[in-house]
C-alpha cells in the first residue's frame, strides 16, 4: 500500500507522478469501481490506462487542438467512459478517493484543451457515451445528455419538427456538456439569446457522486451551471431545454468586400445600426488578411455571413436601410429551412443532407488554433477600423470576427445567469488563428500575433473590467496551474468572464464543492473557511 499512498500524496506536494506507476493507478481505480457497484466485466470496457493500445486513439477521438496533442501534452493517468450514470458517479467517487484531476470532457472543443490537459495526475471522465436526446413534444422541450453534440441535437429536433430549433453554437461537433455549461450562443441570439436562456432542467452529479436534478440542487447551484462553466461545480449529465419557434424558411447570405470596396464604411454603418435591426437578424463579420496579387501583396477583406429568419423579401429592405453601402441583392441570397442553415454554418455545401449533422468528425478537419476574445459597446470610427486593417495587414495572420448582439440580450438582466455580457453590448470580438504547421516557431508567432491584436484594441473595447467569453477559453487572461487557485487568484480571470456575478459564483462553489475537488486552470475558487 505503501508506495500507493506515496503516489497519491504527489499531487498535493504539487510534484508529478512517476509513469511507471500507471498499471497501479488502473488496477486500484478498477477495485475501487466494482465497490462502487459496478460490474467487473464493465470495468475493462470503459477503463483506458496509458498501456492500453487504445489509450491514444480514445485520448485523440476528441482533441480538437493539435496544440494539445503533442508528445510534451501531459497524458491522463486514466481515461473513463462510462456507459451509463451509476458509472459516472464511480468515476467522480473513485478519482476523489485516488487523489487525482478529475477532468470532464463532453465534447472536446474547449480552446485551450482544459477538459483533457493538466499538470497534474489527472483522470479524464469522457462523456461521448451519454448522447442521449429525448423530446417531449406537447411541452416542446427535450432532455440532451451532455455528451450529445449540437449537430445531433440540431437532426434530431428537424426529424421532430421543421419550425422548431434551439438558440446554440454553429459548430456540430461541439459537445452539448460544455457548451451550455458555458453559455453559448448562435444565430439566433438576437431573436432568442443564449442556450441558458432556455434551459428548464438539469441533472448533475455532486462532490459526493449522487444525482441531482433542478429541485434537489437548488435554484443556487441550477442558476450558477447556466454559463458558469460545470468543471467548478460536478459532472453536468444532462440539460432540460425549451426548443424556440422558427419559420419553415429563413434566409442566409454570405457575402465577401475587400479593403477597397467600402469595407470600414460598411462596418461603420454595421456598428451603427445593430440596435435597431430587426431582431430575425443576424450577422457575422470575418476580417482577415488576404494575399491580393501575384508579389503577395496583403490587405483585408471582410465577410459577412448573415441568418434572417424570414423571406428574402422581409431581409432586403432591412439590410438596404441599415448596410446600404453592402448593396446587397437578391442572387447574394438563399431560401432554406432552419436544419439547413445549421449545414450552411457549417460550411457544407447546399446540396448536403441534413444527416451531415450528424458526424462526429469535424467537417474542416482538426488543427493548431488560438482564439481570444472581446466585447464592443462603442462603435469604432472609421479611422480606428482603418488603423486596425494596417495592423492585421502588419501582423499578418490573425483574424477577427464580429458577432452582433442586442436585440433579446438586451431584455435580460445581467444577473439572470452568470454571463454578464448582456444590454449595452454591440458585439462580440472573436480573435481567430488557424495554422497547421507543427513547427513551434510558427506557434509561437501566432500566439504572439494574437496578443499584439489584442493589445492594439485596448481603446475600442470594454474596460474594468475587460470583458471575455467563458466558451472562448483564453488562458491569457489570467490561470492556475493546478486550480488550487485563491479568491484574489480566481477573481483576475473571473471578473473578465462574469463581472459582478463571480462573486455569487463564488458563493455557490463555497457550499457545494469546499474542497475544490472540482477544479480547472480557470475554475471558481471556494472561499477559505
Ligand atoms: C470549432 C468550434 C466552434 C465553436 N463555435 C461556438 C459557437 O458558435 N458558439 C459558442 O458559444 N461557442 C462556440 N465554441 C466554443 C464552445 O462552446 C466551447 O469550447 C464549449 O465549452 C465546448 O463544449 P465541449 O463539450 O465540446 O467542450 P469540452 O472541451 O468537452 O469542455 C469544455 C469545458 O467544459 C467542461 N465540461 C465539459 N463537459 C462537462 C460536463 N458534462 N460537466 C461539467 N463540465 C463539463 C470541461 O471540463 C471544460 O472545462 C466553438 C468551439 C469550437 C472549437
Ligand atoms: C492549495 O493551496 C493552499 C494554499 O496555498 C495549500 O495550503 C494547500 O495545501 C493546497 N492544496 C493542494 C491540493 O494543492
Ligand atoms: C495526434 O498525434 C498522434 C501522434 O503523433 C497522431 O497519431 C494523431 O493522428 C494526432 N491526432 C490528430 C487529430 O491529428
Ligand atoms: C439512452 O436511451 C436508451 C433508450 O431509451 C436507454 O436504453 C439507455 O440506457 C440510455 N442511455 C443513457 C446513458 O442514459
Ligand atoms: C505591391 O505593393 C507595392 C507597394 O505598395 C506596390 O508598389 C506594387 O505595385 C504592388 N504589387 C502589385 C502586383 O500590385
Ligand atoms: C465607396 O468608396 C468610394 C471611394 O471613397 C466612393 O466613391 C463610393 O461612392 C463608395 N461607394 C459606396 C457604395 O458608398
Ligand atoms: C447551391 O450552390 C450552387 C453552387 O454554389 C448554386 O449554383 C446554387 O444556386 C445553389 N442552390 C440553391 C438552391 O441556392
Ligand atoms: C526557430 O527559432 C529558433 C530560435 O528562435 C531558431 O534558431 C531556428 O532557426 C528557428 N527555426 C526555424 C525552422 O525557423
Amino acid at each position: 500500500m505503501l508506495p500507493i499512498v506515496l503516489l497519491f500524496m504527489l499531487p498535493i506536494l504539487g510534484l508529478a507522478a512517476p509513469a511507471a506507476d500507471d498499471s497501479i493507478i488502473y488496477e486500484s481505480f478498477a477495485k475501487c469501481l466494482q465497490r462502487n457497484r459496478i460490474p467487473a466485466a464493465q470495468v475493462p470496457a470503459m477503463l483506458y490506462s496509458p498501456t492500453n493500445p487504445a489509450f491514444s486513439d480514445v485520448l485523440n477521438a476528441y482533441v480538437r487542438n493539435l496544440r494539445f496533442n503533442t508528445t510534451a501534452t501531459k497524458k491522463p493517468s486514466i481515461i473513463a467512459t462510462p456507459v451509463d450514470i451509476p458509472a459516472v458517479q464511480a468515476t467522480v467517487v473513485c478519482t476523489k478517493e485516488a487523489g487525482l484531476q478529475l477532468k470532464t470532457r463532453s465534447g472536446g472543443h474547449d480552446y485551450e484543451g482544459i477538459s483533457y490537459v493538466s499538470a497534474n495526475p489527472f483522470v479524464i471522465l469522457d462523456l461521448f457515451h451519454l448522447r442521449n436526446i429525448t423530446f417531449d413534444m406537447p411541452t416542446q422541450t427535450a432532455w440532451v445528455q451532455a455528451g450529445a453534440l449540437l449537430g445531433e441535437l440540431y437532426y434530431a429536433i428537424s426529424k421532430q419538427s421543421n419550425v422548431l430549433a434551439f438558440p446554440a453554437g454553429v459548430c456540430p461537433t461541439v459537445g452539448a456538456g460544455g457548451h451550455i455549461s458555458g453559455g453559448g450562443y448562435g444565430p439566433l441570439i438576437r431573436k432568442h439569446g443564449l442556450t441558458v436562456d432556455h434551459v428548464v432542467d438539469a441533472q448533475i452529479i455532486d462532490v459526493n457522486g449522487k444525482v441531482l436534478d433542478r429541485k434537489g440542487m437548488g435554484e443556487d447551484l441550477f442558476w450558477a451551471i447556466r454559463g458558469g462553466g460545470g468543471a467548478s461545480f460536478g459532472v453536468i449529465l444532462a440539460y432540460k431545454i425549451n426548443l424556440v419557434p422558427v419559420p419553415p424558411v429563413v434566409t442566409v447570405f454570405n457575402v465577401q468586400r475587400t479593403r477597397t470596396q467600402n469595407a470600414s464604411d460598411i462596418l461603420v454603418q454595421y456598428q451603427n445600426t445593430i440596435e435597431k435591426w430587426d431582431d430575425n437578424l443576424f450577422i457575422r463579420v470575418l476580417i482577415q488578411p488576404v494575399t491580393v496579387d501575384k508579389s503577395s501583396n496583403k490587405s483585408v477583406r471582410i465577410t459577412l455571413i448573415g441568418e434572417f429568419l424570414g423571406n428574402p423579401d422581409g431581409l432586403l429592405p432591412l439590410m438596404n436601410t441599415h448596410l446600404p453601402t453592402l448593396g446587397l441583392t437578391k442572387a447574394d441570397l438563399q431560401e432554406m429551412s432552419w436544419v439547413e442553415s445549421m449545414l450552411f454554418w457549417a460550411n457544407y455545401d447546399n446540396a448536403t443532407s441534413p444527416e451531415a449533422l450528424n458526424s462526429r468528425v469535424p467537417h474542416d478537419g482538426v488543427g493548431f488554433l488560438k482564439r481570444k476574445s472581446d466585447y464592443v459597446q462603442k462603435p469604432i470610427p472609421k479611422e480606428g477600423l482603418e488603423s486596425l486593417f494596417d495592423k492585421m495587414i502588419e501582423l499578418g495572420k490573425v483574424g477577427l470576427v464580429f458577432n452582433s448582439y442586442g436585440g433579446k440580450m438586451s431584455q435580460i438582466p445581467e444577473d439572470a445567469t452568470p454571463f454578464p455580457h448582456r444590454a449595452g453590448i454591440l458585439y462580440k470580438i472573436q480573435y481567430s488563428v488557424n495554422w497547421h504547421d507543427t513547427s513551434d516557431n510558427l506557434t509561437k508567432e501566432y500566439l504572439g500575433e494574437a496578443v499584439k491584436l489584442h493589445e492594439f484594441m485596448t481603446p475600442f473595447v470594454t474596460s474594468n473590467p475587460r470583458q471575455a467569453f467563458f466558451n472562448y477559453r483564453d488562458i491569457d487572461i489570467g490561470s492556475t496551474t493546478n486550480g488550487n487557485n485563491t479568491y484574489e487568484e480566481g477573481k483576475v480571470y473571473g471578473v473578465k468572464y462574469f463581472k459582478n456575478n463571480f462573486d455569487r459564483l463564488v458563493k455557490i462553489k463555497t457550499a457545494v464543492d469546499p474542497t475544490n475537488f472540482f477544479r480547472t486552470e480557470q475554475s471558481i475558487p471556494p472561499l477559505p473557511k
